[in-house]
């Protein structure tokens, strides 16, 4: 018979031996979970598309925040459903919107909680896409100044980082001007650096109200064929004062999540967006995967595909089975 003398086996024999040579430990302080909220009190609704998440009106918001800070999860992003559209998108600068008011609550009822502020256009205007709009092309250079505007609002109203996920060039040095400017020194920008124009949005858009009216974010969105370029996109955020820089969609993206990992000294955090997750809780719903175990699987491979932070829907669940 063969001698067999090398046995990666041994390492798996027990769950003490697992446990001891395991590479990768996914725990509740990775994730940052995110909230929509909405006008109106007394507002809970949940989102048909990503069953688990709701509408939040702002009381409820904080209680929501409330429970995420006692589960030990870190973070928290704030999107909002504006009272109003129009073609600037002004309501994402108003400071009496759901989103101010809500981070402002959130952040004097649970200051320890960490706040990030989504900062872009495309749901607060008229027309669903992400900057100012010149003859159905979007106008990068005068979107840049509308963003300075949402980042400043979202500092001032308490938020401890904002997240650029507009894709206009620039803007990560806009908006770090415009903080400084205002005295925000010390407010984080994470930049959706490396942002694909992708299918899994679709559950957001609706959950958002964000699905632009015509035409679609390729013009500004990145191709999902492209490598080089996420590293590109990245290395210009980097210059431009980016903290934390993101790739989005996380689960058909996990090679650019290691390339990125493996090239820059920053912060990586991936998003696992709403298709993600409507994909496994549709499957779950239908009894066909064991929605745990996958879950944990899916989020341990985020992880050790390189990412530092994980933004993630499952994160109140996950959190939960984590502390078993
Ligand atoms: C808005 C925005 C989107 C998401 C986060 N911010 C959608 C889009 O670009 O259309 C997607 C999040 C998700 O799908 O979970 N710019
Ligand atoms: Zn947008």
């Amino acid at each position: 018979m063969f001698e067999q003398r090398l046995r990666p086996r041994r390492m798996r024999i027990s769950p003490a031996m697992r446990d001891m040579v395991r590479e990768t430990t996914l725990s509740t302080k990775d994730f940052v979970y995110p909230i929509f909220v909405v006008p109106g009190t007394n507002v809970r609704e949940e989102i048909p598309s990503m069953p688990g998440c709701y509408h939040l009106s702002v009381e409820n918001a904080v209680e929501l925040a409330r429970e995420i800070a006692a589960l030990g999860i870190p973070s928290v992003e704030v999107f909002g459903l504006p009272e109003y559209k129009d073609e600037e998108g002004s309501s994402a600068w108003d400071m009496t919107s759901p989103v101010q008011r809500a981070i402002g609550a959130i952040k004097k009822a649970v200051p320890e909680l960490i706040i990030v502020g989504d900062v872009c256009l495309c749901q607060y205007t008229s027309h669903g896409h992400c900057g100012h709009l010149c003859d159905h092309y979007v106008d990068n250079d005068a979107t840049l100044a509308l963003l300075q505007k949402v980042a400043t609002s979202q500092a001032e109203a308490g938020a401890d980082i904002v997240a650029p996920s507009d894709m206009m060039d620039g803007r990560v040095r806009a908006i770090r001007e415009a903080l400084d400017d205002k005295g925000f020194i010390n407010t984080s920008i994470m930049s959706y650096a490396v942002k694909y124009a992708s299918g899994y949005y679709g559950p957001f858009r609706d959950a958002a109200d964000s699905t632009p009216s015509f035409g679609d974010r390729r013009q500004y969105q990145m191709d999902p064929a492209n490598r080089h370029e996420a590293l590109k996109e990245t290395m210009l955020d980097i210059e431009e004062g980016a903290d934390i820089i993101m790739v989005k969609p996380a689960l058909a993206y996990l090679d650019i999540v290691r390339e990125v990992r493996d090239a820059i000294h920053h912060p990586v955090a991936c998003y696992n967006v709403s298709g993600e997750y409507a994909m496994v809780k549709a499957a779950a719903a239908n009894g066909w995967i064991d929605e745990q175990r996958i879950v944990l699987e899916t989020l341990t491979g985020m992880k050790r595909a390189g990412a530092d932070i994980i933004i993630t829907y499952h994160a109140i669940d996950a959190a939960k089975w984590l502390q078993g």
